[in-house]
């Protein structure tokens, strides 16, 4: 299983080298790795699992950050509305399309291979449209698909998409993004109308 042990951390040469697509038929092997890859995040999701061993939570990991220099990644996550989930173990994929509109995170993002904490904002495209093949977790087909991804979904799937292409996010930190609306998330909502009422 994979843990924090097999993170490699920003200074590793392989975080800033451009990974190579995976070659087709996909060994068995490389489907296993990104099993264990969705693995880890799910685990990281799960206190007992969390805790039991140490990991850092994370919705994304691309298969650079665990030293293996291939284009595939792991996403598992709720988008901003928590309402659906998305779970996607993606191979080879592409931005084929993208909106002109941008945002981000107004928090700024992290990284499972950066251990600190590094202020500044990112701006992200609104919406990417992606063709990859998705490896099916149950059966292990392969599909080739494309996805229309927004929001939340789209910054996480970018910041992953760069690390397929050595690209760190801190590179692309920015003190302000004036004129763009950042990502909301709708639970901070709730959490500021509970506060709203705490000290009211
Ligand atoms: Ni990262």
């Amino acid at each position: 299983m994979i843990t924090m042990k097999n993170i490699i951390r920003e200074g590793h040469p392989t975080l800033t080298k451009k990974a190579i697509p995976v070659a087709f038929p996909i060994e068995q092997k490389i489907k296993d790795t990104l099993k264990e890859m969705r693995q880890f995040l799910i685990n990281s999701q799960n206190e007992e699992t969390r805790e039991k061993y140490e990991l850092r939570e994370g919705v994304g990991l691309a298969a650079p950050q665990i030293d293996l220099s291939l284009r595939m990644l792991a996403i598992y996550t709720e988008d901003e509305t928590f309402e659906n989930h998305h779970d996607y173990m993606m191979i080879n994929p592409k931005i084929i399309s993208h909106s002109a509109k941008e945002t981000y995170i107004p928090g700024g993002e992290g990284c499972l291979s950066v251990d600190r904490e590094v202020s500044g904002l990112v701006r992200r495209y609104q919406k990417v449209t992606v063709k990859t093949h998705l490896l099916d977790p149950d059966t292990d087909e392969l599909i080739e698909t494309t996805l229309r991804l927004r929001n939340f979904l789209a910054i996480v799937f970018q910041h992953e998409l760069d690390h397929l292409n050595g690209v760190m996010f801190f590179t692309k930190v920015e003190p302000t993004l004036e004129g763009l609306t950042p990502i909301e998330f709708k639970l901070d909502e709730m959490k500021n109308e509970n506060n709203k009422e705490e000290t009211s």
